[in-house]
């Protein structure tokens, strides 16, 4: 009898002892997967914040290329087609002052190369700024005093100080 009670109660701890096994698998199973969840929505977090991160710097980036866009794609005025044949490289010095920046405007209108050379002494960059960028258009700034090596097919020469004031002030530029 007392043998029979034995055994029953070992057998009553062993199924006792796979239960508490069982139960402390599952609990463990449990606690590893809280913990990788866990570790993927910090993970998920973190990617978000660094997502915003990135936006946050690219976004004035992307508003200096859309203006650059702007800038790129400037509408300059109308200009003819000439062919290579009839199409001349012509310089105007003085091509920022009032005469000459007028000039600029007709030939460079009617499809031709221009070369505006200009010291900015009474001229302003503004006077031809709406040609600058466009393919037949470059304007240098250089004092037609000093020698300037270039090729042209035409020179209109306007560089001089115009108003009497500058002339007594510059004569040897006249
Ligand atoms: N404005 C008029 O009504 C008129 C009339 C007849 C003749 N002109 C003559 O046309 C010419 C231009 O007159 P404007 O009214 O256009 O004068 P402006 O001052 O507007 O233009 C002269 C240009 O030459 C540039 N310049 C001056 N000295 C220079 C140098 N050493 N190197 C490079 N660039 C230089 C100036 O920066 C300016 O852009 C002058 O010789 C003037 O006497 C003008």
């Amino acid at each position: 009898m007392m043998m029979r009670m034995t055994w029953l109660i070992s057998g009553i701890n062993r199924r006792m002892m796979k239960l508490l096994v069982a139960l402390a698998l599952i609990a463990y199973i449990a606690s590893v997967w809280g913990t990788y969840t866990n570790m993927r929505s910090i993970q998920e977090q973190g990617e978000i914040r660094i997502d915003q991160k990135i936006d946050e710097a690219v976004a004035p980036l992307r508003e200096k290329i859309h203006d650059l866009e702007l800038t790129v794609s400037q509408k300059y005025p109308p200009v003819k087609f000439l062919s290579e044949k009839d199409r001349k490289r012509i310089l105007i010095t003085g091509g920022a002052g009032f005469v000459g920046s007028h000039l600029t405007d007709k030939l460079m209108m009617d499809g031709h190369e221009v070369t505006v050379v200009d010291n900015f002494f009474t001229g302003r960059k503004r006077n031809v700024e709406h040609w600058i960028g466009h393919e037949n258009f470059e304007l240098i700034n250089h004092d037609v005093v000093e020698p300037l090596y270039i090729e042209v097919d035409q020179i209109y020469h306007l560089a001089s100080p115009a108003s009497p004031q500058t002339t007594c002030i510059t004569p040897s530029k006249h």
